[in-house]
């Protein structure tokens, strides 16, 4: 989504912020990241020293996959005090070695056995192809790594299902991205929502789109498409914010069926990258999404152009619009009968940045803390989505099985 405007395929000369100036102190880091979190999932800020002023461990880490969005999460892991980077990996083995290089990571490697055979280490991060993600994350957890995904965690909910399954017993922890629900912004909509002022909610809106990726055909393939790399991030939101999805409808297309791809020319498009969702949350309560790959966006890629509501929320008695993308959120504007006229609030960041999933991952392998993005969450949006895909397919309305519990911001 993001990270195209740095560069997309020679990816280690993209690095802007050279990683001696990224740098934290563990203090400034825990003020600048899971103390976001940990207020948000816990409601007080956690101490990120114990109470002898004891360093917490850091976490042996590896990366795989050395493309595009390595390019946002190693500047973030390299200042993450609980973070200790060992190893990187990618099947383009000159792309490991730039980034070794250019981050100061000590080992790298060409494939996932000579990683797993190398340099030990407990944590995985895979920033793999779309595809690539279920081999990969079940290759890890066979090895007995905690591992960290980027979306999907799996191609199917049963998959997904099964590497939790696989996971526990070893008492592993798996996590996915995106990680909107830890954002000040959504806790402040959480809270509103649970205050009871928004009265009977009745209906949600939420969009998000650009003009596509261009660096990587993965996108445009089947277990790809702007459902998985798009839509997911207002599904991770909508689904946090209103709840589990009972039931879903969808109509898909492709708008542009060839691609222009860096390094390969043109390509033939075979997932949608055009979605329009409609999904019911149950209580009469209904919600629409809607992502694609063919939005013209006047700001590029940059979040923080964003300025309309891309979260619409409405209740009986008021309304909750968020500020730019939840990916980036800037504000919450919200009104009701007494207040008819839009307030802004939350417009803090409080240190979140949706580079950042892994970085508090670490943190909660190391201190014990739990993220308020879950496993079983990113599954549900799963089905959402490969049922979308049933219902467009089928013009049918797809009930769906999985749930998950709600993470409610105090
Ligand atoms: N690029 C972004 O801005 C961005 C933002 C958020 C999330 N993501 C997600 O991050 C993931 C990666 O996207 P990207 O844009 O970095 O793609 P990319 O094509 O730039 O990079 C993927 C890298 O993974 C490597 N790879 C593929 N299979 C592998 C395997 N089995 N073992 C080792 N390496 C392997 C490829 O060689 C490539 O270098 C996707 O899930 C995408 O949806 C990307």
């Amino acid at each position: 989504m993001r990270d195209y405007r740095q560069g997309g395929t020679d990816n280690a000369t993209s690095v802007k912020t050279p990683p001696s100036q990224t740098s934290l102190s563990r203090r400034e880091f825990t003020q600048t990241a899971l103390l976001t979190a940990g207020a948000v999932a816990l409601g007080a800020a956690a101490p990120a020293l114990s109470a002898a002023g004891a360093a917490p461990r850091r976490i042996r880490t590896a990366v795989i996959g050395c493309g595009s969005v390595s390019n946002q999460y190693l500047p973030v892991l390299k200042r993450c005090p609980f973070v200790e980077l060992v190893s990187v990996c990618d099947i383009r083995p000159e792309r490991a070695r730039k980034q070794a290089e250019a981050y100061g990571v000590p080992n790298h490697y060409p494939h996932i056995e000579a990683l797993l055979a190398g340099a030990p280490f407990e944590f995985l991060i895979d920033l793999t192809d779309m595809q690539a993600h279920e081999a990969v994350n079940r290759r890890a957890l066979q090895a007995g790594k905690h591992v960290w995904s980027e979306k999907p965690i799996a191609n199917s909910l049963a998959a997904g299902q099964d590497l939790l399954r696989m996971a526990r017993p070893r008492k592993l922890r798996l996590w996915g991205a995106p990680i909107t629900v830890q954002s000040p912004q959504f806790a402040f909509m959480a809270r509103k929502i649970a205050s009871g002022e928004l009265g009977r909610l009745a209906a949600a809106h939420a969009f998000y789109g650009h003009e596509g990726p261009d660096w990587s055909s993965f996108f445009y393939e089947k277990g790809g498409g702007s459902l998985p790399d798009l839509a997911v991030y207002n599904l991770t939101s909508l689904t946090g914010l209103l709840g589990p999805v009972r039931r879903v409808t969808a109509m898909l297309s492709i708008v542009t069926p060839d691609r222009a791809i860096h390094e390969k020319g043109t390509i033939r498009v075979t997932e949608e990258d055009n979605a329009m969702l409609l999904l019911d949350h149950g209580q009469g309560l209904i919600s629409h999404v809607q992502s694609g790959f063919n939005y013209f966006n006047p700001h590029g890629h940059d979040g923080s152009g964003e300025k309309r509501h891309t979260i619409q929320i409405t209740g009986t008695r008021g309304y909750l619009g968020l500020v730019g993308y939840d990916w980036a959120p800037q504000a919450v504007e919200w009104a009701t009968p007494d207040r008819p006229a839009l307030v802004r609030e939350s417009t803090d960041p409080g240190g979140y940045l949706w580079q950042q999933g892994a970085a508090l991952a670490a943190e909660c392998l190391a201190t014990g803390k739990e993220l308020l993005a879950t496993p079983e969450h990113a599954l549900h949006v799963l089905e959402i989505i490969t049922a979308a895909r049933a219902a467009s397919a089928t013009g049918r309305t797809i009930p769906l099985k999985s749930t998950f519990t709600r993470p409610l911001p105090v």
